[in-house]
């Protein structure tokens, strides 16, 4: 299973799945990692663990044809079979998701349907969760397609939301579980144990 990620920030994610692949708990390998933003600490990431890296962005790529071409150009000449979003802040364009599609898989950190859609993303997640008075919450493993948050689930993991959490304690807790939801979820389609698309 050849992997291609896509990271914007810290790539604690990228990170769990190299992690994962280096104890033989997830037979694939990570070919290239993309992102938008040239300082992301995942690109230092990949480079400690050897893996190619490219920055692509609206600076390299002011046409956005041409950004979302360059991207899908890059996966498909690293071989990649499984386009994997780690934190990534930008949508991907209809070349990229046609080339690949019911192969991108985005992790978002809360039970979609519930808490997804534009805008939700990082601390908004939590804190949407936290005032709504949820009792649990947790990450999302699902395939993306043209609409925020929207493909077809496919893992989620639950963790429960304690009265007294802020939203920054239980951000803490979800992306615990993601770093085991996510490597793990990409073990079972590696070994054909899940039925995607
Ligand atoms: C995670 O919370 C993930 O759910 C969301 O972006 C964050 C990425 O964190 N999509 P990291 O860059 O993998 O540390």
């Amino acid at each position: 299973m050849k992997i291609g990620v896509l990271a914007s920030h810290g790539g604690s994610n990228l990170q769990a799945i190299l992690d994962a692949i280096r104890d033989g708990r997830l037979q694939a390998e990570v070919t290239l990692v993309i992102s938008n933003n040239p300082g992301a600490f995942a690109l230092e990431r990949a480079r400690a663990a050897g893996v190619a890296t490219a920055v692509i962005n609206g600076k390299s790529h002011p046409d956005d044809v041409a950004r979302d071409l360059a991207i899908a150009d890059a996966l498909a000449t690293a071989g990649v079979e499984w386009v994997v979003l780690a934190g990534y802040m930008k949508k991907l364009g209809t070349h990229t998701l046609t080339r690949f599609r019911n192969r991108v898989l985005n992790i978002h950190p809360a039970l979609l349907p519930k808490f997804g859609g534009q805008g939700m993303y990082g601390m908004n997640v939590h804190k949407a969760v936290v005032e709504a008075g949820e009792k649990e919450s947790g990450p999302t493993v699902h395939l993306v397609d043209e609409v925020y948050d929207h493909g077809q689930i496919v893992a989620q993991a639950k963790v429960p939301v304690l009265p007294t959490d802020t939203p920054e304690e239980l951000s803490a807790r979800v992306l615990k579980a993601e770093h085991e939801l996510f490597p793990a979820t990409l073990s079972r389609i590696a070994k054909g144990e899940l039925r995607i698309g």
